[in-house]
């Protein structure tokens, strides 16, 4: 099929005259369009699951920079939310929630609450949809089941993953439940943003850098392919970004083992072991370190002119290694923008 967005050509694997790119939580408190719309509400969750809100958040970064993709403005947690598990987003902390603990806990959620509660996040996508112009691709998004669970089990963000670790290793039927749950509920929310507008997915895995080998096989790969299979099943060409952050050497296993078309890497993946390994299996999308972009000035530059040396000799799509930081000076920003266009 013929399209003419940069960005979903290259996600199915063809060159284009320039390069691409979107960066990871573009749309957030550095830009002070959102801080202003966010002063107005009722925190985080008010936002993501208002359709207008969510509209316009997502797309102030295309207004003011031109990416070649918009990302819908909502959270990986909005599954566990969804799935019934209590969620909060206190400012400054990060995100909260009732801990999940034994296989009691894990049968109390129920997917039967999905639909009503996530239909604003497709009302979103249909709105975003119908307002970009048509070199612009709109991305939908899910956390994978690994990272997604360790939120719910431990309660919120972790530095050990002591408690998910922990239940996946002495309990591993009971951390399979969880897991198969996510499984089901996301390939189906996945599914839900296509028919909604999404013309690609992204699949974060953020934490599945703190498995060994065997258990990145069980928790982080298999559960991917199954949802990848289950997306297919229902809309076979869409591209599926997957992004385990952290894998390291397991970047291979995962490429392929998955099904899904494209990489995302983070940016301690090397860029020219990137080029001869990976992207020869698949396209690359990355992996600029979010805080060169912080800091600006000729150590942004020239990481930035690195990545694209290396990588853009085939089927790439620039962004950074992980989300934006909260910090990060939008002139700076704008001043790659520059440097990628040119
Ligand atoms: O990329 C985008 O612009 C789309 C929006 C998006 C958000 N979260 C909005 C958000 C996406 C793709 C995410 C993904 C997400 N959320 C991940 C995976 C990517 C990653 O960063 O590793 C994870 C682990 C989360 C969980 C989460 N949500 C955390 C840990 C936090 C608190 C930390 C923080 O940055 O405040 C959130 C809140 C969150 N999600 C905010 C935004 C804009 C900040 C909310 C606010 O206070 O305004």
């Amino acid at each position: 099929m013929e399209n003419n967005k940069p960005f979903l050509e290259v996600l199915q694997g063809r060159k284009t005259d320039r390069i691409p790119f979107w960066f990871m939580r573009q749309a957030g408190r550095y830009l002070p369009e959102y801080r202003e719309l966010r002063s107005r509400k009722n925190g985080f969750l008010d936002m993501a699951f208002d359709s207008g809100a969510a509209c316009e958040i997502t797309l102030q970064p295309i207004r003011r920079f031109g990416m070649d993709a918009a990302i819908i403005f909502s959270d990986i947690l909005v599954i566990p939310y969804a799935l019934g598990q209590r969620l909060e987003f206190l400012e400054g902390e990060g995100p909260k929630l009732e801990r999940l603990r034994t296989g009691a806990d894990i049968a109390k959620l129920n997917p039967g609450l999905m639909e009503r509660k996530l239909s604003p996040v497709y009302e979103a996508i249909a709105k975003v949809s119908s307002k970009l112009d048509d070199k612009t691709a709109l991305i939908g998004f899910a956390g994978a089941p690994w990272t997604v669970a360790t939120y719910m089990v431990e309660g919120g963000g972790s530095k050990d993953f002591i408690a998910v670790k922990k239940m996946a290793y002495s309990d591993p039927q009971t951390f399979a439940a969880l897991i198969d749950l996510l499984v089901e509920s996301t390939a189906h929310y996945l599914i839900r943003q296509v028919e909604a507008g999404a013309e690609a997915l992204q699949i974060f895995d953020s934490w599945s850098g703190v498995l060994d080998s065997d258990e990145f096989r069980k928790w982080v790969i298999q559960p991917t392919k199954q949802i990848v299979d289950l997306v297919r099943d229902s809309y076979p060409q869409i591209p599926i970004i997957g992004f385990p952050k952290g894998a390291g050497y397991n970047y291979m296993a995962y490429a392929e083992g998955t099904g899904v078309n494209v990489l995302g890497l983070d940016s301690q993946v090397p860029t020219k072991w990137a080029a001869r390994v990976l992207q020869p299996l698949k396209p690359v999308q990355g992996n600029l370190d979010p805080i060169a972009l912080l800091a600006g000035g000729d150590a942004m530059k020239l990481a930035a002119e690195r990545i694209i040396a290396d990588l853009s000799s085939g089927p790439f799509v620039f962004n950074l290694g992980h989300g934006i930081h909260k910090d990060t000076p939008v002139e700076h920003v704008e001043q790659l923008v520059k440097m990628i266009r040119s």
